[in-house]
């Protein structure tokens, strides 16, 4: 079949299905409730939907750690109710793209369950099985949700990989078996009409031969995993999956990408090289780490705006033309945009809400929006452990604070806070009334408490809400080429208040300012000369921007 890049000029909206809508009331979103909740997203302007997964899950990571590829979810409903929500979709213009989980599986999977049974069993090498090394774990790698990533196993006495938790096994896809399973597995559900995969970690697939031991720090007790992104067969693996699958279908890719620079992501997704369409690059997202390197990314520091202009600039400069980029300030493993990089500050947070969509719409790549992001929803900013609910999250506590005692609890608390996935995950804030609409049960995780001044209703009641605001900012995309093609310059990177850039396409230039501080400033870029096409405030200040204040200007 002939592909098509309809992809270029699509906006993405993510829905985290177990938070968007309950609809029969057991407190857990579901697939009628998403169904029931299509024409709004509609309304919105987006052109595809993403869904984290929603296939059998005992849960341990919430749908990371899959059972069953072909099954539904019991909790989010049948397979019916699927087929329903993927026709609604497709009548409403709505293409759907699923959540492809597969550099490993949940230990509760088929697969997994006979695989651990003995060493001739047929499905032994759909995993990574190794011997004790004098006793030991076969190498020094961590799991990335902490702890080492090899778990003994009793049965035959040896250990096996779990690059996450240890419920969550790595396949291995050196077995010619199991890529065959995840090519046939792809169809299943491309055959029922879908319209792409977001691949989670999938540059995490093809491991080092001979599995070397990772450099390890001397403060850190794990040996690092970073070296296996990007792997000896990754190319070969991916092309196959083109060649095999993809290339059959007109459909989107999006392969998650933890590690990824900019020349890792040509080679992945250039134009001409077979296998992906795009990657979620992790760049921006990872600026301010703690200075203990410990504590990874667990810290509270306010961004630097010049580490972000850098960051996200360099993937819009390398991939200009040859690749092409993807754009989110958040996800459902991230905090919330306006609480991470603006501020949430109820005397801001709408315009830098509005701000921040500017800055990333305006740029060369697909934008995805996470939900509530398009209402402006904010981190939950938790006080105790026991709001928490994230396996990461948790895990980190226990090893920061209780085993290596590298941190107190009251610092580590403030890091959770800041950067825990559950800000992400509180159910999505439909209107004011108890649990904001969401479900009239007990929902299975609490709202923010802010539900009832920030949600869906009292946005679309309001001409200047946010969501009308990203309304606006889709139509410009799909309106105007320069948006989705022009090349990109960043102007005055060391700037640390104003993020300013242009776009160039044939003889059309746009120029984007955002003023990330609440302060106001004085900047020229010339462009009293430009015609203002969208501005986060009513009037027009011309050179003098004030808090927050966001604005695009076509110069002819
Ligand atoms: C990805 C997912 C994350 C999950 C992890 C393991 O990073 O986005 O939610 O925990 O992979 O599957
Ligand atoms: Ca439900």
């Amino acid at each position: 079949m002939a592909q098509s890049d309809w992809w270029k000029k699509a906006v993405v909206y993510q829905v985290y299905p177990m938070s968007f809508q309950d609809s029969n009331n057991d407190g857990i979103g579901d697939l009628p409730g998403i169904t029931s909740r299509l024409s709004y997203i509609k309304k919105l302007g987006v052109d595809v939907i993403w869904l984290n997964p929603i296939y059998k899950s005992p849960n341990r990571d919430n749908g990371y750690d899959i059972s069953d590829y072909q099954a539904i979810q019991p909790a989010y409903g049948t397979m019916t109710d699927f087929d329903e929500m993927l026709k609604k979709a497709h009548s409403l213009g709505l293409k759907i793209m699923m959540d492809l989980v597969v550099n490993h599986t949940s230990d509760q999977h088929e697969w997994f369950k006979e695989s651990r049974k003995s060493k001739d069993n047929p499905y032994r090498d759909y995993y990574i099985w190794r011997d004790p090394v004098d006793g030991h774990e076969p190498n020094n790698w961590g799991s990335r949700f902490d702890g080492s990533a090899w778990k003994f196993d009793e049965t035959m006495g040896q250990y096996y990989l779990h690059l996450y938790t240890e419920e969550q096994p790595d396949l291995n896809w050196d077995n010619p078996k199991v890529r065959e399973e995840v090519w046939s597995l792809m169809c299943f559900w491309l055959d029922k009409g879908i319209d792409g995969f977001r691949m989670d970690v999938i540059n995490l697939i093809s491991k080092p031969v001979g599995l070397p031991d990772g450099e390890k720090k001397p403060e850190s007790k794990y040996g690092s995993t970073s070296m296996i992104a990007g792997g000896p067969h990754l190319n070969e693996y991916l092309r196959e999956m083109n060649q095999k699958v993809l290339s059959k279908y007109d459909v989107m890719t999006v392969g998650e990408m933890p590690g990824a620079t900019p020349k890792d992501a040509l080679e992945y997704t250039g134009f001409d090289s077979h296998e992906l369409n795009m990657v979620f690059q992790f760049s921006h997202v990872g600026i301010s780490g703690n200075s203990d390197k410990r504590l990874g990314h667990w810290n509270d520091e306010p961004i630097n705006l010049v580490d972000l202009k850098k960051a996200l600039s360099k993937w819009e400069i390398a991939l200009d033309g040859k690749g092409w980029n993807s754009l989110y300030w958040s996800n459902h493993d991230q905090s919330r945009a306006v609480s991470r990089f603006a501020t949430d500050d109820p005397k801001y947070r709408v315009r830098a809400a509005k701000m921040l969509g500017t800055t990333l719409h305006m740029m060369q790549g697909t934008p995805y929006v996470y939900e509530g992001e398009e209402l402006g929803m904010t981190n939950a900013h938790y006080t105790e452990l026991a709001q928490y609910e994230d396996v990461q999250s948790l895990n980190a506590y226990k090893e920061f604070v209780e085993i290596e005692k590298i941190v107190d609890k009251e610092t580590m608390l403030k890091y959770l806070a800041f950067r825990t996935r559950d800000n992400a995950r509180t159910p999505m804030q439909w209107d004011d009334t108890e649990n904001g609409g969401f479900t009239q049960g007990r929902p299975w995780f609490a709202l923010n408490s802010n539900y009832k001044e920030i949600n869906a209703k009292e946005n679309l009641e309001d001409e200047d809400s946010v969501f009308y605001y990203y309304q606006k900012l889709i139509e410009l995309r799909h309106n105007n080429d320069v948006v989705v093609y022009g090349d990109y310059s960043v102007i005055d990177l060391d700037d640390e208040e104003v993020f300013s850039y242009r776009r160039r396409y044939n003889d059309e230039t746009m120029l984007v300012i955002s003023n990330f501080t609440d302060k106001d400033v004085i900047r020229d870029y010339g462009q009293v000369n430009g015609k203002l096409i969208l501005s986060n405030y009513s009037d027009n200040k011309n050179t003098r921007l004030r808090a927050y204040e966001s604005k695009v200007y076509l110069i002819e």
